[in-house]
């Protein structure tokens, strides 16, 4: 039989922007069939434009259990997936004392449970050897300003990794997460552009923009498809991951560079 029929298939969640397309198109790039994934159909086009080849656009929203069961059925038409990136997702800026249930179960739905059960969905259709990533945030640990649910979903989706590391492994499935911040994205653009009297964060990410200290986002891509293609299987689920830290650096960021050049 020939091993090169069957495309190795990832599944990139939040396709369309930022990290999710950075991601999309480093894996295309390592010939992964990607299923790239959002809700609106237009960026993601133009991922796959970008891309050039290998990436599929699925318009679908992973908040809705009907787009979840869409997503595994297409994997199965697929043969099966190797790769799932977790990097849909929702930041809304909410004073505290005026937070909204809507805006509070909106990002748990798409930060929190849409991982959860996407993860538990796809269980009949990993490949051996599957992989499963969740985009990490340094908002789980760090409380934000206006930013308590995104804050509390961050470190409930943490937490969540962890235990599907733990419950997964079992079956086959390596399961970790991975802090890309600051990275230089439409989400982070949207916080650097609000009023720092509403979100006194602005101004760090501000500054950070002004030392050239925001991530590329294409390093991202880059080290998210070094976790995913070359780490060996033992390590990728041995630990939470950060790019900030400077140790497994020589391992993937060759030819690449780590800060956004963007004024
Ligand atoms: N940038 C950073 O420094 C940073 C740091 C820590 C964590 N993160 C996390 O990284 C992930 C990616 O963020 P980003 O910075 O790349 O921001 P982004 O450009 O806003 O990307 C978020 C993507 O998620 C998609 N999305 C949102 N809700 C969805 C849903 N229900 N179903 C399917 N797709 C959905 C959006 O596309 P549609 O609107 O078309 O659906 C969008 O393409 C997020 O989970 C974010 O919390 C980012």
């Amino acid at each position: 039989m020939n091993a090169a029929a069957s495309p190795v298939v990832a599944i990139v969640t939040g396709a369309g922007s930022g990290i999710g397309r950075a991601v999309a198109l480093a894996l295309a790039q390592r010939r992964v069939t990607v299923l790239a994934v959002g809700r609106r159909a237009a960026p993601l086009h133009e991922t796959a434009a970008a891309a050039g080849a290998n990436v599929l656009p699925i318009a679908c929203d992973v908040a809705d259990p009907a787009g979840r069961t869409t997503l595994a059925r297409l994997a199965q038409d697929a043969g099966g997936v190797r790769y799932v990136v977790h990097a849909a997702g929702l930041h809304r800026l909410e004073p505290l004392l005026a937070i909204t249930r809507d805006n509070w179960r909106t990002l748990m739905h798409t930060n929190v449970e849409a991982r959860l059960f996407l993860t538990l969905e796809l269980l009949p259709v990993y490949d051996s050897g599957a992989r499963v990533l969740f985009v990490g945030s340094n908002s789980a640990s760090r409380a934000r300003v206006s930013a308590t649910a995104y804050c509390v979903s961050q470190a409930a989706s943490t937490m969540l990794a962890r235990c599907l590391t733990m419950e997964l492994a079992a079956r086959g499935v390596a399961v970790t997460s991975a802090i890309p911040s600051p990275a230089r994205t439409p989400m982070v653009d949207q916080q650097m552009a609000a009023d720092p009297a509403l979100y006194p964060d602005a101004l760090l990410y501000r500054r950070y923009r002004e030392e050239g200290k925001l991530i590329a986002a294409a390093a991202v891509g880059k080290f998210f498809s070094w976790l995913l293609l070359d780490l060996p299987a033992g390590e990728f689920s041995s630990r939470d991951w950060n790019i900030a830290e400077g140790a497994h650096h020589p391992e993937w960021l060759v030819n690449t560079t780590l800060y956004d050049q963007a004024p």
